[in-house]
């Protein structure tokens, strides 16, 4: 029987993994709290940790879960900026969801930018009171507007289909552009330059850490919307503020928010906000914020759980080879196991 300790437990994720759990093969302990130093030891006698976006897993951590004698961290998750995956090397393998539903992202990008541009949200509020006026509900077209992309990827791929059904210009950049997909890339500085509407589809990387900052907005057309589904750190959110007092950012629409680790994911509708620069975003008109909800269908959810499931079955059997294990060196020609179907270490 294998034991998982599920850090971050919410109710729709106890609804999606319980289906596997208590089987003769997997049991999996739910845990409210994230997984951090202070927590940590709740994963004694675990075989496996299942953890979320904003678990803490670094060295600490990941020494603990060593001694343990934790043989497994699965994220449920594409993103792995939170794992240090240098100080698991060796120790404890990582394997993480790759893709569960790019459809849903890309579609909850499109639903903010939508949303945010046609003042969906102010509308819906109005007409709840009975005020049908439509001052300051004036919007714009997508139409033949350009939308930069930055990572294209599953999802940014997918979110330039749906913009090319708008009737959009998209152009994108892309560290490692793709081959022969037909994409129009340009640098990052013509994107900046060139577009009304910008997407992030990227990883959060030591390179992609405030790749919005001051000097890309004083690049940007006045009025740019900014669309953010990934990770909030790709933003500098200081930066984000100024240039929407200045009037430089027409709209923000945010799905992350690069101090969301304690704030997301929880009702704190009762409490005093202690971050100003949220607080500050939220009161903005023009800002849309959604706590890191672009993944959450109900199809994401179901291949969440499927993958993580088989993720953890595949360390147990099949001489440890799970396709979807990760570490330091994915993606480097020389040193990369996994294009040789062979375990990171
Ligand atoms: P992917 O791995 O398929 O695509 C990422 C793309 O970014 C690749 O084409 C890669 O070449 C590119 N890239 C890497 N470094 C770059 C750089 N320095 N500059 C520009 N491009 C770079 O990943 P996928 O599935 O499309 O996901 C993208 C991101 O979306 C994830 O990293 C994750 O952070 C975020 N995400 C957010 C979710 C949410 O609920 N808000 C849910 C799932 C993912």
């Amino acid at each position: 029987m294998i034991k998982v300790a599920f850090y971050d437990a919410k109710e729709y994720d106890r609804t999606s993994f319980e289906r596997y759990s208590g089987s003769e093969e997997m049991t999996f302990k739910f845990f409210d709290t994230k997984l951090n130093e202070d927590t940590v030891e709740l994963a004694k006698e675990s075989d496996a940790v299942c953890v979320f976006v904003n678990d803490t897993v670094n060295a600490a951590v990941i020494d603990k879960l060593y001694e343990y004698g934790v043989k497994i961290i699965a994220l449920r998750s594409a993103g792995y900026n939170n794992v240090d995956v240098q100080a698991a090397f060796g120790k404890v393998h990582v394997v993480h969801v790759p893709a569960y539903s790019p459809y849903a992202v890309a579609e909850h990008a499109m639903a903010l930018l939508l949303t945010s541009i046609r003042r969906i949200h102010k509308a819906y509020n109005r007409t709840r009171e009975f005020n049908f006026s439509l001052n300051g509900l004036t919007g714009f077209d997508l139409h033949s507007k350009t939308v930069g992309v930055i990572g294209t990827g599953k999802i940014g791929r997918i979110f330039i289909d749906i913009c090319h059904g708008f009737g959009m210009k998209v152009i994108a950049y892309d560290a490692y552009p793709a081959k022969d997909s037909g994409i129009d890339y340009v640098s990052l500085e013509e994107l900046f330059k060139e577009s009304d509407i910008i997407s992030l589809h990227c990883p959060l990387t030591p390179e992609t850490n405030h790749m919005i900052d001051e000097s890309a907005i004083d690049k940007m057309k006045k009025g740019v919307v900014i669309v953010n589904t990934s990770r909030g750190a790709l933003i500098d959110t200081e930066a984000l503020l100024k240039g929407i007092k200045a009037r430089k950012v027409g709209a923000a629409c945010l799905d992350v928010y690069e101090e969301e680790a304690d704030i997301f994911f929880e009702d704190r509708s009762g409490h005093i906000l202690n971050d100003d620069l949220l607080s500050r975003l939220i009161s903005m008109p023009n800002v849309i914020v959604t706590s890191h909800q672009a993944f959450l269908t109900q199809e994401a959810l179901y291949n969440i759980a499927e993958t993580t499931v088989k993720n953890i079955k595949s360390y147990f059997t099949n001489d440890g080879i799970c396709d979807n294990e990760l570490c330091y060196r994915c993606g480097s020609i020389d040193k990369c196991k996994k294009d040789r179907k062979e375990r990171c270490f």
